[in-house]
């Protein structure tokens, strides 16, 4: 049998135990017959209520000095107390699997490299996208190709804002406090609509893909507050719609180029039909072509599901620890600006021979008394730059997803 715990009974970790309560018939198939047992809950909170209140406890060193309990869920989320419980563990000889992205993305090569020491698992497989599996596969399934690009939907309440702005017209504002009603949002929605989120997931997922740290402070980062009414109007013009997108390419000379922007993307792109609250990862592979990974990105059953994958994950590989994960990156990985080219669509008050001067050839979507809207040829990030502080005024520039 083996005994698992639980740390933090919110969202996640409450699907966590719902999921090891009702399917433990299942997951003890999966397990080539070991029953997954949940000896402990931990969290802060009182539960005395809880038909099972007699396995919460308060005090973390319960379970980390509990020699029985070899599998431990964090889904505690933010970076302390978490960081510090998971490395004790991991020392401990015990397991951890975690829907942690925050802590992935800032301490996973330090806490990759203590589970290997250990001979234990550090699993994430819930950290990106949800429900959706994604870090097994790109590990696995996908291991013989070279990745060469991920662009992905990777935040569903990014997601949901945008579509509710372009099918129900509904304001940026009033689309934020559904998507937190409905329990999507971060405790902090900034994390969210500032792309912060969306940045921690491509830098798990570029590091997975190029065996190599790649520090998402290195990864520049724009969210959607910008987005206007207006931009999705002329979006739907030239049969696009706007997603916030976590990018990452990787070059022939080694490097790597991610960014997190909004992005226009056409409605030939499978990308521009994951509506709502989905996620969708699209990965190249230099021998597979183009994958699409789609699902809830998000929720409490979605995000368990993975989590609880781990575990049983863990428990098949307790003798042998499975090695998802990279390594510490040598010098600088990130390629420039200039590295990589991108079209844009803008928005100016300025004249369309001012925009002729500093952008040459470009095609107008829209030219009005007010404003001239466009998009430009593939430039790279200083042309870009140099373009644009040609002209007096921007109202929107935004990237344009090949
Ligand atoms: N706030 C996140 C999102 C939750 O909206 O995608 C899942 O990581």
């Amino acid at each position: 049998m083996a005994k698992v715990a639980i740390m933090g009974f919110g969202t996640v970790g409450s699907g966590v135990y719902d999921i090891i309560e009702q399917n433990s018939e299942k997951l003890c198939r999966n397990t080539y017959g070991e029953e997954i047992s949940l000896k402990y809950i931990l969290d802060i909170r009182d539960f005395s209520d809880h038909p099972r209140k007699e396995i919460f406890t308060k005090d973390f060193d319960v379970i980390l000095n509990d020699p029985e309990v070899t599998v431990v869920a964090e889904a505690m989320g933010g970076l302390h107390p978490a960081y510090e419980f998971t490395k004790s563990l991991l020392l401990a000889g015990k397991s951890v699997v975690t829907s942690n992205k925050e802590l992935v993305a800032t301490y996973g090569t330090e806490l990759l490299e203590t589970a290997s020491a250990n001979n234990v698992n550090y699993m994430f497989e819930a950290s990106v996208g949800g429900g959706i599996p994604v870090i097994r596969p790109l590990h696995q399934d996908l291991t013989a190709n070279k990745i060469t690009r991920i662009a992905g939907i990777l935040n569903g309440t990014t997601n949901y804002i945008l579509y509710q702005m372009f099918t129900k017209n509904q304001s940026f504002d009033d689309a934020l406090v559904d998507a937190q009603e409905k329990g999507y949002a971060e405790k902090n929605p900034a994390a969210d609509i500032e792309g912060h989120d969306a940045c921690r997931k491509i830098a798990i997922l570029a590091s997975l893909a190029s065996g190599k740290a790649v520090d998402y402070r290195d990864i520049e980062t724009e969210g959607i507050v910008n987005i206007t009414l207006d931009d999705v109007k002329y979006a739907e013009k030239i049969n696009s719609v706007i997603k916030l997108i976590g990018y990452a390419d990787f070059l022939e000379n080694g490097k790597i180029y991610s960014v997190v922007s909004p992005m226009i993307i056409s409605s030939s792109s499978p990308l521009s039909g994951v509506d709502d609250v989905f996620n969708a990862i699209m990965v190249t592979g230099n021998c597979v072509g183009n994958l699409m990974f789609y699902g809830a990105g998000a929720g409490k059953l979605p995000t368990a599901s993975a989590v609880v994958a781990d575990v049983v994950d863990c428990v098949r590989h307790r003798e042998r620890p499975k090695k998802i994960g990279w390594d510490k990156a040598e010098g600088n990985i990130m390629a420039s600006k200039d590295d990589v080219e991108f079209a844009y669509f803008i928005r100016t008050e300025d004249s369309e021979d001012a925009v002729k001067a500093a952008f040459g050839d470009v095609n107008f979507i829209s030219s009005n008394d007010n404003e001239r809207v466009f998009i430009t040829q593939k430039l790279s990030g200083t042309q870009m730059d140099k373009a644009l502080s040609e002209l007096s005024s921007i109202k929107t520039s935004i990237r344009v997803l090949d």
